[in-house]
């Protein structure tokens, strides 16, 4: 057993992510070996490298052909290795192009360049910019419904308005029908959730879960989205799935699009959202400053997404030999970046433990670097400033109600509760 800070166990993240431990590893020990124990049923693996530093994650992100994306996918835990050739082909697990000592290893076509060329054309600011007006009326309705609602003043931010936010601004900007909505639900909540006791995971014949990425646990969900693009053929629309529809995507390829699409687009906005109103709640003093207009909802939005990073971590594995930070790093080891780590780091952000949501410049890594830099950052940051700004004008002041209830995972930063209240009549706006 090393004596490093454990920075693995997902159940640590159940009380936030661990800021004290990820400063000690900057210091000392910017690429940890971390221990992959046994975990909530899950089987012990080999054990990883942790990246703490904001320069060497920058390093990793920006270096896909030393690491890679492909080789072991972009988990933590190991995929079945007969999962893997499956797993690859989301665009996600490539690689921009191989190395030629790896062309012959991986044996798959290296697509990333491809995919990510023709899936951007979906994903054109314009578009995006065109679902503001319904993202608006969703903040809108849903924040009003939900103070009207609220018994004693307080009511849940995530069960009553966010979980709902980001599910609809997906289905709408993908364009889902509006009666398809709870399958979406159901499927993200089924692979994100697999960490946490309070989701109990889909057991194997052999008793133990089932890996929620494998073919069998996704098949429903692709033959939907074949049946979606078929009906996008018939009855296009501006939205994504009719323009994936009329591209030159294998169906394959636009089944597997979609999978990445409905987790990583809804997860990430359904932490991002809540992590903000806790940020903000936990800083009267600058949730005035945004209300008064002396920081701006542009600025404000990326320095909450610093603060709360939706996703903790991500990995790559090492194509050769490589040195980083000091430390060797063997061909085959596991490399995984930590986002909310390299976001305080003191080498980059003046006093990163204070939230300032002036902050400018802010580098923060939360959507990630290089070639897999998030696809749908302008959405993300859309939906986040609009519900912030509807916020300040329908619940001028909000306070904790009670804990945030966090989702026990090391891979998404996820809050399942946030329970706030509001001013009684006649008190006023506060903070
Ligand atoms: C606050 C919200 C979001 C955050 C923090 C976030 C974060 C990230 C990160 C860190 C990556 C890089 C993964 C890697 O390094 O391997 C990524 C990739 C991606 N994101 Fe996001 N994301 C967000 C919202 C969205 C939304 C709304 C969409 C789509 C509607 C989306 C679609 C994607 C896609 C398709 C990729 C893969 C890109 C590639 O492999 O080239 N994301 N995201």
């Amino acid at each position: 057993m090393s004596d490093l800070p454990d920075v693995f166990d997902p159940r640590r993240y159940a009380a936030g992510p661990p800021h004290d431990d990820y400063r000690e590893l900057r210091e000392r020990h910017p690429v940890a070996w971390q221990e992959e124990y046994e975990v909530l049923g899950w089987p012990a693996g080999p054990g990883f490298w942790a990246v703490t530093r904001h320069a060497d994650v920058v390093r990793v992100l920006k270096d896909p052909v030393t690491y890679s994306s492909t080789l072991g996918a972009t988990q933590i835990r190991d995929p079945d290795p007969d999962d893997l050739p499956f797993i690859r082909r989301m665009m996600l697990n490539q690689d921009p192009s191989p190395s030629s000592q790896l062309r012959s290893s991986r044996g798959d076509p290296y697509q990333h360049g491809r995919l990510r060329r023709l899936v951007s054309r979906a994903f054109t600011p314009g578009r995006t910019d065109r679902f503001e007006a319904a993202v608006r009326a969703r903040a809108r309705t849903l924040l009003g419904a939900a103070r009207d609602g609220a018994e004693g003043g307080v009511f849940d931010l995530v069960t009553e308005v966010t979980d709902d936010y980001a599910l609809l601004n997906l289905a709408d900007l993908l364009g889902v029908p509006g009666g398809d909505r709870g399958l979406l639900l159901e499927w993200t909540e089924r692979v994100i959730g697999y960490q946490d006791p309070d989701e109990p995971p889909v057991l194997g014949p052999d008793g133990r879960p089932v890996n929620p990425r494998s073919p069998a646990m996704l098949r429903e969900m692709f033959a939907y989205a074949q049946e979606l693009a078929a009906y996008k053929r018939r009855e296009p629309a501006d939205d994504i799935m009719t323009s994936l529809a009329h591209s030159e995507l294998a169906d394959a390829e636009l089944e597997m699009f979609f999978f990445l699409l409905t987790v990583a687009g809804n997860d990430t906005v359904r932490s991002a959202a809540p992590g903000g109103f806790l940020a903000l709640a936990e800083h009267p003093g600058q949730r005035r400053a945004l209300r008064e207009g002396e920081a701006s909802l542009d600025t404000a939005v990326d320095e909450l997404l610093r603060w709360h990073p939706p996703v903790l971590t991500f990995r790559r594995t090492a194509a050769r030999d490589t040195v980083l930070a000091g430390q060797r790093v063997r061909a085959g080891d596991k490399v995984v970046v930590f986002h909310a780590s390299a976001n305080h780091d003191e080498r980059v952000f003046t006093r990163p433990e204070e939230l300032d949501l002036a902050r400018t410049p802010n580098p923060h890594v939360s959507f990630g670097d290089g070639p897999h830099v998030c696809l749908g950052a302008h959405f993300a940051r859309l939906q986040l400033r609009v519900l912030h700004e509807e916020a300040l004008r329908l619940l001028p002041g909000y306070e904790l109600a009670g804990p945030p209830r966090r989702l026990v995972s090391n891979f998404i930063n996820g809050i399942k509760s946030l329970p706030l209240r509001l001013p009684g009549p006649g008190s006023g706006p506060r903070g």
